[in-house]
């Protein structure tokens, strides 16, 4: 699973120039169609028969001397323009047959739109291909000299990417693939090949640490559950408390007797979306060598129906000790989760920060395009709403007042896992509220983590919701805590 990247572009630096071959496209980014008069192009050209349109960017094909030559003319300034336009870019190479370019001329693309070019140019050539023997597909190279980009973030892009792609590749696997045992196995291995240390909890300790809401859930499963610990600790990390991420690991998703119906079950094998966005952050965190101590949970099993399967009106007893009344098996998300959120105290956590496909009430205020987020610290959501804008995978408070707390009141048990039927997102929150002790941002991902079909430089899929947000966040604590320290040393 992790051998090959199914990436199907590579951005090549200086040093590795001699791989590039003479019959090279050529790639020139310009701001207007003014500009393409300074070139000389070949008596056949004319505007009719070389011009393809592509929106948002405006491309010519055309050849310069020997050269195929592509122009992206466009004047656009937003960053999340420049990924689109990367992702229309590599439609064209693609549909070109191209597998050699070199980014000629990008002059009045400022270093951020260029990052954003390339990360939509790889982005955007991910492909979920394992399954489908004739979907071969060579590579593309493309050049980029280190005066137009640094070698040294051409290389976190593409790290930062792996990571990505093996997160899209888990939540795209069907159940029969990849059960909770196999997701195990794959966290270990990324574990050795991106560098973090990892513990696999199986289903005799989580009994022993009475984790009762995860244990719940599986009672329908043929596999047994399990729990993982992922940790990144570096010499010269910046924090003395970890982030601590959790994510929902469902690895599929029936309702168990509150049965899904219709179509409602179809793609739910994408219930552990959560989980595999904290294994893609931890890997990108990890294989960066960024100096940021960072803890992952993932409490792992299905969501089944056997004779042996948790019923509605059953009293379970959570880790933690309190007790649930269960009103609806297909709200199962809450109780693996509220599991993690009482094993996270034991890090002592600065943040702890959970992602899960929890609920269809976040998606269809959401859509596609975002993310719900609620949580106790605002400060520390604030400045996560912001990485959310930087990497456009942005960000929508939901409320948390306590009227929608007292929705979860029970006659017989301390909570009842549903609300009612308004504001579902909302009292899912409250679920998880009661079971944290620290700082703590809830993130619902159940409209971004997998759409049907693509949308710009995302594939039909699996979209690795949460990756690059929580990357960038990464990198914006380390940058804080850095100009601290400055300040103190100072003082
Ligand atoms: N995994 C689902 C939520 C979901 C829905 C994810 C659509 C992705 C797309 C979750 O476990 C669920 O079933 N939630 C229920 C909660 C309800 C029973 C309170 C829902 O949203 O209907
Ligand atoms: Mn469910
Ligand atoms: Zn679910």
């Amino acid at each position: 699973m992790l051998q090959d990247s199914p990436l199907k572009i590579k951005l090549i630096h200086a040093s590795e120039r001699g791989l590039i071959a003479k019959n090279t496209t050529f790639i020139m980014i310009i701001s207007s169609c003014e500009q393409l008069d300074n070139y000389s192009f070949p008596a056949s050209f004319s505007e009719k028969t070389h011009h393809i349109l592509e929106s948002p960017g405006y491309d010519v094909l055309t050849t310069l001397g020997a050269h195929k030559t592509i122009f992206v003319i466009s004047s656009e300034k937003e960053v999340e323009t420049w990924r689109l336009i990367g992702a229309s870019l590599y439609k064209i190479l693609k549909k070109e047959r191209i597998s050699f370019a070199q980014l000629k001329e990008l002059r009045t693309l400022s270093l951020e739109n260029r990052r954003a070019l390339f990360e939509g140019l790889l982005l955007a050539s991910y492909c979920f291909s394992k399954h489908k023997e004739n979907l071969k597909q060579d590579k593309i190279l493309i050049y980029v000299s280190g005066s137009v980009f640094p070698g040294a973030e051409l290389q976190e892009l593409h790290l930062l990417n792996e990571a990505i792609t093996l997160t899209k590749n888990l939540v795209n696997e069907p159940l029969n693939h990849l059960d909770a045992l196999k997701l195990s196995e794959v966290i270990v291995q990324a574990g050795k090949e991106f560098g973090f240390e990892t513990e696999i909890l199986h289903e005799q300790e989580i009994i022993q640490l009475r984790m009762g809401g995860l244990l719940a859930v599986n009672k329908g499963s043929e596999t047994p559950p399990t729990f993982n610990v992922l940790e990144y600790r570096p010499a010269n990390a910046v924090n003395v408390r970890p982030l601590v991420l959790v994510g929902k690991g469902i690895m599929f998703d029936t309702g168990g007797y509150s049965l899904k119906t219709g179509g409602s079950m179809v793609t739910m094998k994408c219930d552990m979306a959560g989980g595999a966005a904290v294994l893609g952050i931890i890997a990108a965190i990890a294989s960066n060598k960024l100096p940021y101590y960072v803890v992952g949970l993932i409490p792992a099993t299905d969501n089944k129906i056997s004779a042996s399967a948790l019923v509605v009106d059953d009293i379970i007893t959570m880790m933690d000790g309190t007790t649930v009344e269960i009103q609806n098996t297909d709200a199962e998300g809450r109780l693996v989760l509220a599991d993690a959120l009482t094993y996270a105290r034991r890090f002592d956590p600065e943040l702890v920060i959970d992602i899960a496909t929890l609920t269809g009430a976040a998606a269809a205020i959401t859509g596609y395009y975002g993310i719900a987020m609620a949580g106790n610290h605002q400060q520390k959501m604030d400045k996560l709403k912001q990485s959310g804008e930087a990497v456009h995978e942005r960000l929508f408070q939901l409320p948390l007042w306590k009227e929608f707390g007292e929705l979860l009141n029970s006659e017989t048990a301390d909570l009842r896992n549903i609300g009612g039927p308004i504001g579902g997102a909302s009292t899912a929150s409250k679920f998880l509220e009661h079971f944290t002790s620290y700082d703590w941002i809830h993130l619902d991902i159940a409209g971004a983590a997998y759409i049907k079909k693509h949308i710009g430089y995302k594939q039909s899929g699996g979209t690795a919701s949460g990756v690059r947000l929580l990357y960038e966040f990464t990198k914006q604590q380390i940058k804080e805590e850095i100009e601290i320290k400055k300040t103190n040393e100072h003082d």
